[in-house]
C-alpha cells in the first residue's frame, strides 16, 4: 500500500482478520443467547474491529462507546488512565462485553474493568483483537481473542502510530520501531 512507511511489515491479511472475527462472533452469539448484551467499544483504536465484530454477532445487541486516554508513551505506560468520554447510560444489571484493540501491558484494561465493576453489571467480559503476552504487567482475562502478536509496534485495522494508519485494512508492524520520544 502506497502510504505505508518502508519499515512496515505485514502480519495479518484482511482475509485472515475477517475469518477470525466470524469465529469470535459465532462464539459470542452462542455465549449470550437469550441474554441482553451491551457491547462497549473502547475508543478510538477499537472502532474498526468493533464495526466488523458486531456484524458477526447474531443477537439484538446494544452498542455503547467509552473514550480512554492512557498517560505515558509505549515504553513507560503509567497505568494512569482518564475517561475522556463516558458511557451515556448506567450499565447496572447488563451483560457487558468490552471491545478493545490491543492488550499490551494490561494496565488500561485493568483500570477499565475495575471501574466498570463498581457499576454492577450482570456480567463483564472482554473481546480483544490483539494481545502482546511478552509485555504483560497486569494479567487481564481475555474471553475472546483475535490474535497474539510479538513485541512489535503494530498498526492498522484501527491501531495507529501518532494518529496515522488506522485506515489500513490489514495489520502489520513497524520495524525498526518508531521513535516514541
Ligand atoms: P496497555 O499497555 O495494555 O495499557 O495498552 C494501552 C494502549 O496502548 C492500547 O489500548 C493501545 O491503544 C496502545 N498500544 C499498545 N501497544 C500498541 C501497538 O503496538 N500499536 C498501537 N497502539 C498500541
Amino acid at each position: 500500500m502506497s502510504f505505508l512507511p518502508p519499515n512496515y511489515h505485514p502480519l495479518f491479511s484482511r482475509g485472515e482478520i475477517a475469518q477470525r472475527i466470524l469465529t469470535l462472533g459465532a462464539q459470542i452469539t452462542q455465549s449470550y443467547k437469550g441474554k441482553p448484551l451491551t457491547v462497549l467499544v473502547v475508543l478510538k483504536g477499537s472502532y474498526v474491529f468493533a464495526a466488523d465484530l458486531v456484524r458477526a454477532i447474531e443477537l439484538p445487541i446494544n452498542v455503547e462507546f467509552i473514550g480512554l486516554r492512557s498517560y505515558g508513551d509505549r515504553m513507560t505506560t503509567s497505568g494512569v488512565v482518564e475517561i475522556t468520554m463516558d458511557v451515556k447510560h448506567p450499565l447496572m444489571g447488563e451483560h457487558v462485553l468490552i471491545v478493545e484493540d490491543i492488550v499490551d501491558t494490561g494496565l488500561t484494561l485493568d483500570y477499565l474493568i475495575k471501574n466498570l465493576r463498581t457499576r454492577n453489571p450482570a456480567s463483564l467480559a472482554l473481546a480483544a483483537l490483539l494481545h502482546k503476552p511478552s509485555r504483560t504487567k497486569v494479567e487481564v482475562p481475555i474471553d475472546y481473542l483475535g490474535f497474539e502478536v510479538p513485541d512489535k509496534f503494530v498498526i492498522g485495522y484501527g491501531l495507529d502510530f501518532a494518529g496515522k494508519y488506522r485506515n489500513l485494512p490489514e495489520i502489520g508492524y513497524l520495524d525498526p520501531p518508531p521513535d516514541m520520544a
